[in-house]
């Protein structure tokens, strides 16, 4: 269906300096890789950074500008997060990767043990082993109706000395979004496991089919006192390189807590970052609106073309998010395929490898970019199957 913006870009206005995605690789390779989204912003947060560099861009209220926090809490309780105290809800940080190092630099001791579900966005990864704590990977089912949580891998992943889980809701690379019996399911092992949660909601916004659930929604109330979700408006509204994103808990102590582990090492969110949230947050919906609608025709697109032209390929369409993971397990070149389809397909796709042991030979591709650009890929794809 037409709308008044047009997705379908052109190659030759995105291969600029600026942009990591497009400069990365050659300029023969199509960049299918970061999770940047190809579209111009919406144009509401275009004029709103553009009237703010004319006004003030010194310092501000970095520790929670009044305005956003308003605008967020009415976007949280409309996404089902209710019951939160009246202040100490919410803490801003430059991003919501800087915020799941915090949650586990404040929330658990080096040597202590935490558990994420692989294949996991590689950052939940380091975010574990960059400060001496020891991964737990509980690796997700791949069943032929999608991937599930392996609740025995779960339980078998929990040591005396696991403290914390991070969650990633909706999933990437999987683009699962976990059920409400899922959710619940997971609060219980939570709880009785006394653990700590933080949960990456990052993606909720960009749901394709069905409803995203916030995962503390479905806690009881001591546990929501263990939980921090972290949200931003970063995937969404394609802004990454302005860097913000917000903790939300029922706890202010738990995000003091919190706060106090990375007091001075992580930076606030910009002036920038905080006048693009408000722009997204008062925008009329109808630029997202658009382009999850465009993003679910082009996940279509990419269903259709694996089964009919990537034989062996195993595929499930994600229900959120802009990602695809593919299953090249059964490829002659399993042991290689990112590199082998950089090189021979001109196709720069993620490494499944990052994602975990044991994802080697998969790739994870980005369909948010044109349509005639997601199309040439793919017929590069299937040129070299
Ligand atoms: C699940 C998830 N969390 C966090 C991030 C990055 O967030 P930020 O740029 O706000 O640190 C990404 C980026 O793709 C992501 O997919």
């Amino acid at each position: 269906m037409p709308t008044d913006f047009d997705f379908d870009v052109d190659p030759r206005t995105l291969r600029h300096p600026d942009n990591f995605k497009w400069t990365r690789y050659p300029a023969d390779v199509l960049p299918l890789w970061i999770a940047d989204m190809d579209y111009p912003i919406a144009p509401g947060i275009e004029r709103a950074l553009k009237d703010r560099v004319t006004r003030s861009i010194g310092y501000h209220h970095y520790q929670g500008d009044p305005r956003l926090t308003e605008q967020l809490r009415r976007k949280v309780e409309a996404d089902g997060i209710t019951g939160l105290p009246e202040q100490g809800w919410v803490s801003y940080i430059a991003g919501v990767v800087p915020g799941l190092y915090a949650a586990v630099v404040s929330l658990t001791d080096p040597g202590d043990d935490v558990i994420t579900m692989t294949p996991i966005y590689p950052p939940f990864l380091s975010a574990i082993t960059d400060h001496g704590r020891n991964l737990r990977a509980a690796k997700l089912a791949c069943t032929p109706t999608g991937w599930e949580i392996d609740w025995d891998a779960l339980e078998a992943a929990v040591t005396p000395k696991t403290k914390l889980l991070l969650f990633c809701h909706p999933h990437n690379p999987t683009g699962r979004v976990w059920t409400e019996a899922e959710l619940r399911r997971l609060a219980e092992f939570v709880e009785r496991h006394n653990l700590f949660i933080a949960s990456d909601e990052l993606h909720a916004d960009l749901t394709l089919d069905g409803t995203h659930i916030p995962f503390v929604q479905l806690a009881s109330e001591a546990l929501k006192q263990r939980c921090v979700t972290l949200i931003g408006p970063c995937k969404a509204y394609n802004t990454a390189g302005l860097g913000i994103g917000a903790m939300v808990s029922h706890s202010p102590q738990l995000l003091l807590r919190i706060r106090r582990g990375i007091a001075g090492i992580s930076a606030w969110a910009t002036a920038l970052s905080v006048t693009m949230w408000q722009a997204a947050l008062e925008d009329d919906g109808q630029w997202l609106k658009a382009v999850i609608d465009y993003l679910r025709e082009n996940r279509n697109l990419v269903e259709t073309f694996v089964n009919e032209r990537l034989p062996g390929v195993v595929h499930v369409a994600p229900q959120a998010t802009y990602l695809a993971w593919f299953d090249y397990r059964s490829h002659r070149r399993a042991a290689d395929i990112q590199q082998y389809l950089l090189e021979e397909g001109k196709v720069a796709l993620n490494d499944g490898a990052m994602f975990g042991a044991g994802f080697q030979g998969f790739v994870r591709l980005n369909f948010a970019t044109g349509r005639t650009i997601l199309t040439e890929a793919l017929e590069r794809l299937a040129r070299v199957h």
